[in-house]
């Protein structure tokens, strides 16, 4: 095997979207942190949050926090965990106050404050009316969040290895020792050794066809854990936004409906108020996603074709505001400067002008629910009993805490991370004070080294990319927003199928050594197949419809078997599930009307 060079650190970080960087920031206070990202960190899929983030901050009408929750367990269709959504919506508050602080330029009211908008789910908990719970910078609230937090990395002198690719976890025992990274421009593999390990990779909505989800997306930081015998949390759970450009998936905002967008159907219906009478477009994701889906199978999208409208521009906007009696209007000047991000995709992606026109969109696969099994510390977890595997940490999106449950309340990724990240940040840096380091085992990098010369040698003519794609396809039409037995085996058969070329007959064109994206996308699409396989497998299992996994033949949510979250091991090429209970709170299951 080629000489590894190796590094030594107290903690590293996998990931520099908002949780890694806010990790990094609050652990580095007490040590000594290296974050490690295959991107440049601005560029992290943080970035494409677009709306807000949610507060109750009660700067335009009045919220409390504890009406954040409410809509947060709501929106779970009462699969979250109740303890982790009170810590999530209390220090919400706080969180949004420390980034303003940091610099994050939101916008204002007129008195000064930070600028809310309504967004879907959330309400006011005694009227069911929406509440202006998400702050936000015009509709690029990541993307600032994302620069303010490198910022403050910088400003503490955490030190960064951009462009490294992160390919396994140095697992011995229950204990962890690091990881193994491949540099990009040289393709050599690096050791980075250290007492603790943080995944804050994101998600992996390249499973599917039409996804909000960047290239990168391909959940490496899940994939390698469920491969280091951890298992993954709620991975049938996988939200489908409604708003995506249509075929390209590209995320429009849930704020241009929290502005007072409408959705139009091929008849020129506004088709919420079928589905969700006082809420209407803004009713949670899962819900908004399978009204669209019912339109376009009913024959009823524009023009007979798979898409609906999106409907902001200010004639249309004002006569619905008009209609309910609400006494907000909007102007075109108004949408170009809050919702500056959506008018600039309309004009690059489709050549529409949405303060004129209206904007394509069907439903786009767009966040994990699921993933790496952690505590409010974000301590990774072992088993149905929650025995933590120490050094071991994980927030954002990879991670499942579990907030989000069965579906995820627009804008709490934005509070996830932060919150979340900042949490795991202290524990992680406490941790590394308290520890020793352990040494590394022999041999640390050999058995990924030995995978990838595999996948650079491998002769059997199959290309990763229509690997790929054909696993897209699958996922899509058989593992999305409407679910059946049926389609679900059809789907698991096509995955078995793939795994198997994937193992036998793969073959890459680039045999050398720098920037080589063959033989790392090549290795992401084993991700993106494993995890695929999983999520297929635990929704097979899950006889009921909650949130974002609805089943045509189990139609109904069923508490009395399935208020449980499941945790899938890999084992013997492989899956097995387990069950553990959800953590019940103030709110008790009952039936969601919106
Ligand atoms: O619609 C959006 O702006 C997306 C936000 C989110 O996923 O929370």
């Amino acid at each position: 095997m080629a000489e590894v060079k190796t590094h030594t650190f107290d903690a590293v970080i996998v990931g520099a979207g908002g949780a890694g960087l806010m990790a990094a920031l609050y652990a580095s206070k007490s040590a000594n942190v290296a974050v490690i990202s295959k991107l440049y960190p601005t560029r992290s899929h943080t970035g494409a949050a677009l709306g807000g983030i949610g507060a109750a901050l009660g700067n335009v009408g009045e919220d409390h926090w504890e009406w954040h929750a409410y809509d947060t367990v709501k929106g779970s269709d009462y699969l979250a965990d109740q303890d982790a959504v009170d810590v999530l919506c209390r220090e919400a508050v706080e969180t949004v106050y420390e980034l303003e602080h940091m610099g994050l330029p939101f916008d204002r009211t007129s008195e000064g404050r930070i600028s809310q908008r309504r967004f879907g789910g959330h309400t006011n908990n005694e009227t069911g009316k929406p509440v202006p719970r998400a702050c936000h910078a015009a509709d690029r609230t990541g993307h600032m969040i994302l620069q303010t937090l490198y910022q403050q990395c910088i400003k503490n002198n955490v030190t960064f290895f951009d462009e490294y690719h992160v390919v396994d976890l140095i697992r011995v025992e229950n204990t962890v020792r690091g990881v193994v990274a491949v540099q990009i421009s040289t393709g050599e593999f690096h050791i980075f050794h250290s007492k603790a390990v943080h995944f804050a990779t994101g998600g992996w909505g390249k499973c599917w066809e039409v996804t909000s989800n960047a290239h990168s997306l391909t959940g490496d930081g899940a994939a390698i854990c469920l491969r280091r015998g951890i298992p993954l949390e709620d991975m049938e759970f996988f939200q489908f936004h409604p708003t995506g450009i249509f075929k390209l998936g590209i995320l429009i905002t849930e704020g241009v409906r929290g502005e007072g967008g409408i959705l139009l159907n091929g008849q020129g219906e506004r088709f919420m108020e079928r589905y969700a009478p006082t809420i209407k477009d803004l009713a949670s994701r899962d819900v908004v996603s399978r009204a669209i889906f019912l339109e376009l199978q009913a024959g009823r999208g524009i023009n007979g074709k798979n898409y609906v409208h999106l409907d902001v521009r200010p004639e249309t906007v004002n006569y619905y505001f008009e209609q309910a009696g609400d006494s907000r209007r909007i102007t075109k000047e108004f949408i170009e400067e809050k919702l500056a991000e959506t008018v600039d995709l309309g004009r690059t992606y489709l050549g529409i002008d949405p303060v004129h026109e209206p904007i394509p969109i069907q439903p786009t696969a767009h966040y994990a629910m699921g993933g790496i099994p952690t505590d409010v510390d974000g301590r990774v977890l072992l088993d149905v009993q929650n025995t933590p595997l120490p050094g071991l940490y994980a927030a954002g999106e990879c991670a499942c805490v579990s907030v989000h449950g069965a579906n995820r309340l627009g804008t709490n990724s934005l509070v996830d991370l932060v919150v979340f990240g900042r949490r795991s940040g202290v524990h992680m840096g406490q941790y590394c004070q308290e520890t020793e380091l352990l040494p590394l085992p022999e041999n640390a990098a050999d058995e990924v080294m030995a995978e990838f010369e595999r996948i650079r040698n491998g002769s059997g003519g199959v290309k990763s990319h229509d690997l790929r794609r054909r696993m897209q396809v699958a996922m899509m039409a058989n593992v999305g927003v409407f679910r059946t037995e049926e389609l679900m085996k059809n789907a698991l058969e096509e995955l078995r199928q793939l795994r198997l070329d994937y193992g036998r007959n793969l073959q890459i064109d680039d045999k050398g050594k720098q920037f080589n994206s063959d033989l790392l996308e090549a290795w992401e699409v084993g991700c993106l197949l494993e995890l695929s396989e999983v999520t297929a497998v635990a929704a097979l299992a899950r006889t009921e419809s909650r949130g974002g996994h609805a089943r045509d033949d189990f139609p109904k949510r069923d508490d009395e078997n399935w208020l449980k979250h499941s945790l899938c091991f890999a084992e013997d090429e492989s899956y097995r599930l387990d069950y553990k209970p959800v953590v019940l709170g103030r709110y008790q299951p009952k039936e969601r009307v919106y």
